[in-house]
């Protein structure tokens, strides 16, 4: 695929998944914008991207505002003329027991991943309703499968995100523009750090986690960021409304058979 005049915008840009999409984007050699609640994050984000690839410009954005989702798109049109492809990352997420979560708890997550995302998507649209063509690419997660307990606004806004990414699809398909969500497991960004750093025994918590992961490994945000670019480009032509893992097998599984329940299972028939 040539990337050449391609427009992505990418919000969260400046760590994490959001950093390893945008670069993709860039070295694949399309304009990217990075919009990014954190001026510092993402100005250091495009100074990197402009350093190596020439491509890369950066607009604060809190994507839980309908005023700088709006001014996002804005940019991305005057600056280049189009907007090819809207990768919505921007998340936020903690754990905290239901019982001790007031109203602020919960919409902190829920208006970042979810109204964020409902937003970024219903500005874009109008500009790539008129164009005849665009992508979007939902960040979801795992936890649109499954969750952990004490995480119930962020399983609750990304299952969210799984069916709005159904709904737009459907609805903006005829208008050829497609809709797709890209759900990571375990990613090498802050939070495994923060799980690493407060781990009594590292190479114990790490052990614990990989269980939990047929590959045994977590990913890189980069990974992700080839999937992005997959669901963006014309090798995905035909797909909308999909949620694609992106776990190295987690969701596959149930439970880890060989640490726990190998053996009264082993050559047993069920009659
Ligand atoms: N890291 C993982 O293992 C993992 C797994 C599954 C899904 N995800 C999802 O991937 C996405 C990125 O996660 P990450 O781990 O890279 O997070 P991160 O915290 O490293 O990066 C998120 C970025 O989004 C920015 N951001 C936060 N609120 C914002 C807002 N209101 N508007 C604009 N930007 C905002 C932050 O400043 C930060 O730069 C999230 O949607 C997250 O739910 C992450």
């Amino acid at each position: 695929m040539n990337w050449d005049g391609h427009v992505a915008v990418v919000t969260g840009a400046g760590s994490g998944i959001g950093q390893g999409i945008a670069e993709c984007f860039a070295e694949a050699g399309a304009e990217v914008v990075l919009a990014e609640v954190n001026p510092l994050r993402g100005q250091a984000v495009a100074a990197d991207l402009q350093d190596r690839f020439g491509k890369g410009l950066f607009i604060q954005t809190d994507v839980s505002k309908a005023a700088d989702c709006k001014a996002m798109v804005d940019y991305a049109v005057k600056t280049y003329g189009r907007l090819d492809t809207l990768v919505n990352n921007a998340g936020v997420n903690f754990v905290k027991p239901t019982l001790e979560m007031d109203e602020a708890d919960w919409d902190r997550v829920v208006n970042v991943d979810l109204k964020g995302t409902f937003l970024c998507s219903r500005y874009a649209l109008e500009v790539m309703a008129q164009q005849r063509s665009g992508a979007i690419v939902n960040i979801a997660s795992v936890h649109t499968v499954a969750t952990l307990s004490e995480a119930a606004p962020y399983a609750a806004a990304k299952g969210g995100v799984a069916m709005l990414t159904r709904a737009l699809a459907i609805e903006i398909a005829p208008l050829g523009i497609r809709v797709n969500a890209v759900s990571p497991g375990l990613t090498d960004t802050q939070i495994w750090q923060d799980i690493q750093n407060a781990a009594e025994n590292v190479e114990e918590a790490r052990q614990h986690w990989f269980d939990n992961i047929p590959m045994r490994r977590v990913q890189s945000s980069r990974e992700v960021g080839n999937v992005v670019l997959f669901l963006a480009s014309d090798q995905s032509s035909y797909m909308t409304g999909a949620n694609i893992m992106t776990d190295g097998g987690m969701t596959a599984q149930l439970i880890n058979r060989a640490r726990y329940a190998s053996k009264p299972l082993e050559g047993k028939v069920n009659r």
